[in-house]
């Protein structure tokens, strides 16, 4: 935890209209905070929104169209909410994909995408962020990564854990070049939770736990402010240590 750990009062969250963002905001606006949410597909946030709204009749929350592939799009929907709520304390960066194919197979396309969603557009949002918060001078910068950033993975996840881990390099920069100064950063490993990604009837996930739970442990860890956490912690913290340490062949066959 940060010395200055504050209640982060307003916060935006990519990927808000499904899954673990979905769900974010329906955590965090039981605990009161304002809510900017984002996403393309504003129906769903606009469900989601008059879902809080129901739950909590005070509760903030603003929603606007965002494609994070769109450079110029993340920069003006972030000022806007920066607007909108006078200020923005804490980002959190979840917008992703989970396409793959094997490499040389003849699918650039669907991993070039996901290259440009997890890493290009978690970039675009990172930059947007820190701008906000270098300008008012403190926020808390939480960037969703997997465990599959924990270790190069074969066959369609190699892309996708690839895009994890730099995103998770992005933010340890950060966390450096700022270092003693009022800024925070989390990066989350999330294993396997139910979302549209990962849907329930998924097979041969291990530890696969339900949205509320998963997402349960990923907002425990960022209001602590935690600098890096595995969500939730059992069994994935102990696995991190395996997957980040295992010879090829024992790697080869849990994966
Ligand atoms: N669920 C898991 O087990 C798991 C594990 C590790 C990490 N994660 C990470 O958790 C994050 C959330 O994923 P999820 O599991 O909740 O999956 P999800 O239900 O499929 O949600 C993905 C979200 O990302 C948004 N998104 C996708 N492409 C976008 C784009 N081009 N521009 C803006 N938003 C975009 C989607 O919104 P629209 O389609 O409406 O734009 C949706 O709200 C991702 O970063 C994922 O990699 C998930």
């Amino acid at each position: 935890m940060t010395a200055m750990a504050t209640v982060r009062q307003r916060i935006l969250i990519t990927g808000a209209s499904s899954g673990l963002g979905a769900e974010m905001a329906r955590q965090l606006a039981a605990r009161g905070r304002d809510l900017a949410l984002c996403a393309r597909r504003t129906d769903r946030l606009e469900e989601l929104r008059e879902e809080i709204l129901a739950a909590h009749p005070r509760a903030s929350v603003a929603v606007r169209a965002l494609d994070v592939t769109d450079d110029d799009q993340v920069f003006e929907v972030f000022r806007a909410f920066r607007d909108d709520l006078g200020g923005l304390d804490r980002v959190v960066v979840n917008a992703g994909l989970g396409k793959g194919a094997p490499l040389g197979t003849g699918r650039h396309d669907v991993n070039r995408e996901t290259a440009m969603v997890n890493f290009v557009g978690a970039l675009a949002q990172t930059e947007a962020a820190m701008e906000v918060f270098r300008d008012q001078g403190h926020g808390h910068l939480v960037m969703v990564s997997s465990m599959s950033a924990m270790r190069g993975l074969p066959r369609t996840v190699t892309t996708y854990a690839a895009t994890k881990a730099a995103v998770a390099h992005l933010v340890e920069g950060l966390r450096v070049e700022l270092h003693g100064q009022p800024y925070a950063f989390t990066v989350l490993y999330p294993g396997y939770i139910v979302s549209e990604m990962n849907d329930a009837n998924a097979t041969g996930k291990p530890g696969l736990v339900s949205t509320e739970k998963g997402v349960r442990a990923m907002v425990e860890a960022m209001e602590k402010e935690k600098a890096e956490a595995c969500v939730p912690p059992l069994p994935w913290a102990p696995l991190s240590v395996v997957m980040k340490h295992a010879p090829l062949p024992l790697l080869k066959r849990l994966v």
